[in-house]
């Protein structure tokens, strides 16, 4: 890929950056595409995100993926925000033709998880209620689960994320309750949204064991490093269907990547750029 004077900008908002696989993936789709685009990432101290929106409005980059601490702060200097984004409260993607902010993470699990099955009608249970589960909960009521169950560990937590989600009208049926009491019996789709399984701590109890899985549950884990958790594996034994964290990380980006050019992602492309960069 060869920058030039016309080249377009996009790029990532974090802090902090350096480790992002985001990169890799949008520059392999520009160069597949033969599209005149570089994704580049910048460090951005909270201090200066007002600055760094201004900024990149006034040097006329074409888009931002936004990641920790500024989703929920970047919104402030947005004139515009996607209608599900502002029911989750966070953005991960900007499009600066009208500085709107959109939530991809959420469309990344679902397109992930539809790979082997459709969330439409289908009983739901959602392990965790921090920022990816919020993400996914509400883009799952959009797309039309009829039962979505909330566990947490913190009790609390689930039941504030259920009622938001009831509140958004998207959903009728939303439950909540204590993550040691999942019961996957009646469960169509399980997703595991905490870090448990994580590397390093990767030898631990997974969130449920084979046993309280069937073999028409699918079983979508966000954790992505390892490739494959103690929580897919357990899937895997009890012949469950697993979906693997890495494909969130890429619909995500395919979804972003669209909002910006308004070309389709290249999906495959984007993959291989992703697994090589993961080591997978
Ligand atoms: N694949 C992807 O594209 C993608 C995207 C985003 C995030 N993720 C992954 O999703 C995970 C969560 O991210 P997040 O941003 O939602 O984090 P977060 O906002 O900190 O929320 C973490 C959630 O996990 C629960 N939790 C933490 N440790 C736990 C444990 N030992 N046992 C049971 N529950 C536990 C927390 O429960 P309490 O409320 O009780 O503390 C909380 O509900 C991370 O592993 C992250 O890498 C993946």
């Amino acid at each position: 890929m060869e920058v030039k004077g016309s080249t377009n900008v996009v790029g990532l908002i974090g802090h902090p950056v350096e480790h992002s696989f985001s990169p890799p993936m949008h520059n392999a789709a520009f160069k597949k595409l033969d599209m005149d685009y570089v994704y580049t990432a910048f460090d951005v101290n909270p201090k200066d995100l007002e600055n760094a929106i201004k900024g990149a409005e006034a040097l006329n980059i074409k888009g931002f993926n936004v990641t920790i601490p500024h989703k929920i702060e970047v919104m402030k200097y947005l004139n515009e925000i996607d209608e599900v984004a502002k029911l989750i409260g966070a953005v991960n993607t900007i499009d600066f033709k009208n500085l709107k902010g959109y939530n991809t993470d959420g469309i990344g699990a679902i397109k992930a998880i539809e790979e082997v099955t459709s969330v439409k009608n289908k009983n739901v249970v959602v392990a965790g209620a921090g920022g990816a589960s919020r993400a996914i909960s509400f883009y799952l009521a959009k797309y039309g689960v009829d039962t979505l169950t909330i566990l947490n560990r913190n009790v609390e937590k689930a039941q504030k994320l259920s009622e938001d989600v009831l509140k958004s009208e998207l959903i009728d049926n939303v439950l909540s309750g204590q993550i040691n009491d999942m019961s996957l019996d009646d469960a169509d789709i399980l997703i595991n949204t905490t870090p448990v399984g994580m590397h390093p701590n990767v030898d631990v109890d997974p969130i449920a064991s084979k046993d309280q899985m069937h073999e028409d549950l699918v079983v979508f884990d966000a954790v992505y490093n390892p490739n494959e958790t103690v929580l897919l594996k357990e899937a895997i034994k009890a012949d469950a269907k697993p979906v693997y964290g890495i494909k969130m990380l890429l619909y995500q980006g395919a979804e972003s990547f669209e909002i910006w050019t308004g070309k389709k992602a290249p999906i495959d492309v984007m993959e291989d750029a992703l697994t090589n960069y993961l080591g997978l």
